[in-house]
């Protein structure tokens, strides 16, 4: 049974962790995701979905079988595992920066975490990562926008043109260009198609792409771009 936590954050609130006027600089950001997970309950955080939809139906084109290996960088505590799990995909790996989103997940999950790999590392400084063999999906929602150099932005795609198999797919959600500037309190980088297909580069081609706009569980609107692209 899950606890409801005595700090809860307000969402509502302009300090609050969800808000988007949080300017206090960010320095740790593994310390800032600990703490975005501590502070509110996983079902107020700005970026929970009850029900991935829009990644769902990007994942069903690739048509996996149940041993592909999907990878999920920045999973936080989505429902995506929940439902990768009943749909009987036996071979995902989850990998974020913090423990504490992982903490959330697997109390949730029960049992059935014992399905996944968890991986605790930095996308920006990949240790167990770099370890990792070849994947059939690379899947992230709302965590490549919050790399807002360029230095940043090329360790990431570096990163996954490593881990990405041939014929392998890439599932990209971020902002896009009406998209809020901030999220989480930190400054993000937006992005239409054509800027993803340069980051990806030739050898990957844009298979589909939707605008979707997310209700926050404060019933805000964020807008995002949704991407799928196949390694050739
Ligand atoms: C806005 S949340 C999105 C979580 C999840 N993808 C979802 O859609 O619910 C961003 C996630 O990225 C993770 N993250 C941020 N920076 C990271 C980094 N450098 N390496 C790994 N994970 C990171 C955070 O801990 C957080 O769980």
């Amino acid at each position: 049974m899950k606890s409801i936590k005595k700090n809860s954050c307000d969402i509502n609130a302009k300090s609050s962790c969800c808000s988007n006027e949080d300017d206090s600089p960010k320095k740790d950001l593994k310390v800032h995701w600990d703490r975005a997970y501590e502070k509110t309950i996983v079902e107020k955080l700005g970026w929970y979905e009850d029900f991935p939809e829009p990644s769902l139906q990007l994942i069903e084109k690739c048509y996996f079988n149940s041993n592909a290996r999907l990878l999920n960088v920045g999973v936080g505590a989505t429902t995506l595992i929940d439902e990768l799990l009943k749909k009987g995909n036996k071979n995902i790996i989850a990998i974020d920066i913090s423990d504490k989103s992982f903490e959330e997940l697997k109390t949730r999950l029960e049992e059935q975490s014992n399905k996944l790999d968890w991986i605790i590392d930095d996308l920006m400084n990949p240790n167990e990562l770099n370890k990792l063999e070849p994947v059939d999906l690379w899947h992230d929602r709302a965590v490549l926008h919050f790399f807002n150099d360029q230095k940043e932005q090329d360790k990431y795609f570096l990163l996954l043109k490593k881990l990405v198999k041939q014929n392998g797919f890439v599932i990209i959600a971020v902002f896009n260009l009406n998209g809020a500037e901030k999220c989480s309190g930190l400054p993000v980088f937006r992005y239409n198609e054509k800027m993803l297909s340069e980051k990806l580069g030739f050898d990957f081609s844009l298979k589909e792409s939707f605008d979707f706009i997310y209700t926050m569980p404060s019933g805000d609107k964020r807008e995002y771009l949704y991407t799928l692209f196949q390694r050739d």
